[in-house]
């Protein structure tokens, strides 16, 4: 594979874009130094670069994009609405059509408010819960890696350059799957804590009941639960992983997946604190959320076709299927190669990672940079291994076929040092202090 265009492109992202991307999670620190692909185009779960390359790509869209890249019931669906313009000085028909939509997915949510980000619906989460409680303080769950772009969820990172320590001060962390955790911050700061916050789910599942000792603590605690279901919304169960587990949060917040890779997320909650936001009760008025894009029309199009996949076809169905194809298949190649120590596959089918573990089994950055640099080279685009829609049995069975020659290498490699075949730095984790 050559690199020739990307590489000169490289430079000069660089030179005018600070990180060379506008997300921390696409930048170069992320992957192989000198395979550097800058995407021109993408259709179904594939990719082409800048210098040609044609990869199978997964976690497409930072798992945004579920269905595949341009799929066409979406992209009509927003040509259509294009003609009739995107935005304007009163609300759109739409966004109603759209908020009614989104609240037949999820139980127990009854009003619904859009933005651009995932950050602004957590964010107002966390405003309209303090607001709601009285309270300051904002209990995350620490064992889950981001919420925010906001100060209150940054300041906890060990990025937290720039963030007023009064401000680190207001966030406090607990453990996922260790309700003793929470229990003693609700001990120790007691009719404090406004809100608790994280996902449904990450690699480990709950267990011991812990997502409903969640529920049961904030209640008792008088505390807002919020559900982050930015990646487990529209992927673990069409009504979010909250019906899946069967818990029933206060406050959740979507995107992503929601609208196949156009710019829509949303807070869905109960009335009591939603209507915070609005005109009908005579409290304090809260500023819930308010973005001069947050209503654009194609966008809310998008979501809208997006969500008809989802409710006329398998797709959850489908991501649960290939996941399993993909999990079984690069079992069975690591078995093959005597890897088990050494490369993990971990997660649901439906939003699959892998972990890389060195000569002594520990998590290793080297050699994970060696994985990437191994399965790009043959036509792999995989930072994590979450398929959509759109990957086919082919799509999975090459991509298996390209792990089983990555692990030939890896499986050198570990016999050899792996300086003797990574070309470049290794990969280092987004929240570091210094670069
Ligand atoms: C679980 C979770 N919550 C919130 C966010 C923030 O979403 P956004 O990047 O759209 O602001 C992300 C983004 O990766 C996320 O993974």
């Amino acid at each position: 594979m050559n690199f020739t265009k990307s590489i000169s492109l490289q430079k000069k992202f660089h030179s005018i874009i600070p990180g060379g991307s506008h997300t921390y999670a696409k930048g170069d620190d992320q992957f192989p130094e000198f395979m550097p692909p800058y995407i021109v185009r993408g259709e179904g779960s594939h990719v082409w670069d800048a210098d040609g390359n044609e990869f199978i790509e997964y976690g497409s869209g930072l798992r945004a994009v579920t269905l595949g890249h341009a799929y066409k019931p979406v992209i009509e669906a927003v040509a259509k609405q294009l003609p009739f313009g995107s935005n304007f000085i009163r609300p759109a028909v739409n966004e109603l059509e759209c908020a009614e939509m989104l609240l037949s997915f999820i139980e127990g949510a009854e009003m619904a408010k859009f933005a651009k980000n995932g950050s602004d619906a957590n964010n107002a989460a966390v405003k309209v819960s303090r607001a709601y409680t009285g309270r300051d303080l904002v209990a995350i769950c620490s064992s889950h890696p981001f919420y925010s772009v906001d100060d209150w969820f940054i300041g906890s990172t060990a990025m937290n350059a720039g963030i007023p320590k009064a401000v680190q001060d207001l966030t406090v962390k607990f453990t996922y799957n260790d309700i003793g955790s929470l229990e003693n911050l609700f001990n120790q700061y007691p009719n404090q804590i406004a809100c608790v916050i994280l996902e449904a789910e990450k690699e480990t599942a709950p267990v011991n009941n812990f997502l409903h000792d969640v529920q049961r603590l904030s209640k008792q605690h008088g505390t807002v639960f919020i559900l982050d279901e930015m990646i487990t919304g529209f992927r673990w169960h069409k009504n979010g992983a909250q019906k899946y587990h069967g818990i029933h949060p206060d406050l959740s917040t979507f995107g992503k997946a929601m609208s196949n890779g156009f710019s829509v997320s949303a807070l869905v909650g109960k009335r009591d604190i939603m209507k915070l936001g609005g005109f009908n009760h005579d409290k304090e008025r809260v500023f819930l959320i308010s973005t001069t894009h947050g209503a654009e029309s194609h966008a809310l199009a998008a979501a809208m076709a997006t969500m008809s996949v989802y409710k006329n076809e398998p797709v959850i169905e489908q991501l649960w299927k290939q996941g399993e194809r993909l999990e079984k298949g690069m079992n069975r190649v690591i078995s093959d190669h005597g890897l088990q120590d050494h490369i993990i596959v971990l997660g649901k089918p439906c939003c699959l990672v892998y972990g890389t573990r060195d000569q002594e089994k520990k998590p290793s950055q080297p050699f994970r940079t060696l994985f990437i640099q191994e399965i790009m080279k043959r036509g792999i685009l995989a930072s994590s291994l979450v398929v959509g829609y759109s990957h086919t049995d082919k799509d999975i069975d090459t991509t298996i076929e390209a792990i089983d020659g990555a692990l030939g290498v890896y499986k050198k490699a570990l016999n050899d040092g792996v300086e003797k075949y990574l070309v470049g730095k290794p990969v280092k984790p987004v929240f570091r202090r210094f670069n």
